[in-house]
């Protein structure tokens, strides 16, 4: 069975093709806009859409005959970037006539590490811009265990990087300035049980970076925020009994959150997996392994039911497959 994948929750647009094993294509366009203005965003989707879907078909070596199902992303993520990759689903089930599904975004960062990586059953970290979560599988459902109450690590680190003037994106400029800070500065460390707020912190290395140097300030923020959501993700693990940890998102790409993770379960002998980059990241591919597994399991989605759902919870999705 071969799945084509369709992402537009936020900055990408992500198609990717996968078949019952592996994953064919996940070709990717982005937004470079400063910060997202969901509505340039959905703009850039829908001029990138079309080509993007081609590229994909093309990079999979198949034919768009060859698609037995349209996945979508459906939510949660910004209602005008939503819409697009929905039309574009909509679009290629009706004209091909191919069955459609719509999934939620934040479980298939997790369902295409098991996919991949041959994980059972995992406490999974999710940081991106847009999402700060811990999600475990419990009684059916994709539980949050612990979440921002505010912004995500990512999106922190995007407003922190304007205002000490690096221009989006800025992930690798951060990594570089969190590895030459030696002096630890005082940043509150905001955590109130399992849940975690990134503003306040946020505020005051921007008051820092007027009179410290930068690496320092950079280095302050990144490892209390990194120190907060690994904290809360120990407590998860210990809570569940789980043994395996599953680390997503955008900003799983910074070696210090990588570090500490790998420490942590070091010591409480778990074992973490971070997928590679390109299905770590926001990508069609993973939309593609999500929507396959769960058409597999029995779920259907009538296109009177593909109407985008922005603030649609892990928590509400009913796990059929597992
Ligand atoms: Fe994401």
């Amino acid at each position: 069975m071969i799945t084509l994948g369709i992402e537009s929750t936020a900055h990408t647009f992500g198609v990717g093709i996968c078949d019952n094993n592996n994953i064919l294509s996940n070709i990717v366009d982005s937004y470079g806009g400063e910060g997202i203005h969901p509505r340039l965003a959905a703009d850039h989707h829908a001029i990138v859409a079309g080509k993007t879907v081609s590229s994909a078909i093309n990079a999979a070596g198949i034919d768009i005959g060859d698609v037995d199902l349209v996945s979508f992303a459906q939510g949660p993520g910004l209602g005008p970037c939503l819409r697009v990759g929905a039309t574009t689903a909509r679009t290629l089930s009706v004209s091909r006539n191919i069955p459609i599904i719509g999934v939620n975004h934040c479980i298939a960062h997790i369902e295409v590490g098991r996919f991949l990586l041959g994980i059972k059953d995992p406490v999974t970290l999710y940081v991106s811009g847009g999402n700060t979560q811990i999600l475990a599988f419990a009684g059916g459902r994709y539980r949050v265990f612990g979440e921002t109450l505010d912004i995500g690590i990512g999106n922190m680190q995007d407003t922190y990087a304007r205002a000490i003037g690096i221009n989006f994106p800025c992930g690798k400029i951060i990594d570089d300035y969190i590895s030459k800070g030696t002096k630890y500065l005082d940043i509150p460390y905001t955590i109130k049980g399992m849940d975690f707020s990134f503003t306040g912190m946020l505020t005051e290395a921007i008051k820092y970076a007027k009179t410290h140097p930068v690496e320092d300030v950079t280095f302050s923020l990144m490892e209390t925020a990194f120190s907060i959501v690994v904290e809360a993700t120990e407590r998860a693990i210990s809570h569940t009994q789980k043994n395996e940890m599953l680390l997503v998102g955008g900003n799983a790409a910074a070696p210090r959150l990588r570090e500490m993770c790998h420490i942590m379960c070091e010591e409480r002998g778990a074992e973490v997996f971070i997928p590679p980059f390109d299905v770590c990241r926001d990508n069609g591919a993973m939309i593609a392994v999500l929507g396959m597994i769960e058409y597999g399991a029995g779920r259907r989605t009538e296109i009177s039911d593909t109407k985008v759902k922005q603030k649609w919870r892990t928590d509400e999705v009913d796990v059929i497959w597992r």
